[in-house]
């Protein structure tokens, strides 16, 4: 199966510097044997859309309203954003979870709520550091699978990603051994099965650049990689995407 990558831009780049990015890419990463998906922040996704219409550059929002319509201020509807030409949506990502506050029940509402819309949810796990000292990182991830997924029936197993993000690993420099993750998403996949009754991709994402990549991807139970820092360059990324 093709592997997956994700570029997940978060609020790093302003409007400006954003659409230098969206037409950098297009120029750049032409042929490819992954599946590429670019998750600029709300704004840009418009233009986004526009630039890699025709191309096999995929969109995806870092997020999504809990529902379709409604007064919710401030929000943004999954069905708008399918609207546009959105395929996907990360959710659950690590610092809204603790910056922003979103609790498991959110995240899962949220879940059913992209599907609702046919989005694909890439929904984000990990553990932090000190549970991992413990040796509780597995319980940590079940725990996690088990609310977020609670109730949620996908079609296919095309119909959700799962992104295994170490909090200790997020923007630290500091990336899990590619073996590691290996044995983990082994784990995340059976039990997300056991959970959805489908085997769902599960990629990697945590200080991943274009020099780990490729023993990340080498590995069989990694389904592709979630980027951030990385990229926000458009060279580094598509060292990255044809590694
Ligand atoms: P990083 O971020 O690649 O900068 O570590 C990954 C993420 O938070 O999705």
């Amino acid at each position: 199966m093709k592997k997956t990558i994700i570029a997940n831009w978060k609020m790093q780049l302003g409007f400006r510097d954003s659409q230098m990015l969206i037409k950098e890419l297009k120029q750049k990463i032409k042929k490819t044997n992954s599946e590429i998906i670019v998750c600029p922040d709300y704004l840009s996704l418009s233009s986004a859309a526009l630039v890699f219409k025709g191309t096999h550059l995929n969109l995806g929002a870092q997020d999504c309203a809990i529902k379709a319509s409604g007064a919710l201020t401030g929000e943004v509807s999954p069905a708008s954003l399918r609207e546009l030409g959105v395929t996907y949506v990360i959710i659950g990502h690590w610092e809204r979870r603790t910056v922003l506050g979103e609790d498991s029940e959110l995240i899962n509402t949220k879940i059913k709520s992209a599907l609702t819309a046919k989005l694909i949810p890439i929904l984000c796990i990990g553990e932090n550091l000190a549970e991992r000292e413990a040796g509780l990182a597995k319980k940590v991830l079940l725990n996690q699978i088990k609310n977020a997924l609670k109730d949620v029936k996908i079609k296919t197993t095309t119909g959700l990603i799962i992104a295994y993000e170490p909090i200790w690993a997020i923007g630290t420099g500091e990336s899990i051994i590619p073996f590691e993750a290996d044995t983990i998403h082994s784990f995340i996949k059976a039990e997300a099965a056991k959970v959805m009754g489908k085997k769902v991709r599960v990629v990697y994402g945590g200080s991943v650049n274009s020099v780990n990549a490729n023993e990340f991807l080498k590995q069989k139970n990694v389904d592709g990689l979630l980027v951030g820092g990385a990229s926000l360059n458009a060279k580094e990324f598509s060292l990255i995407v044809n590694n």
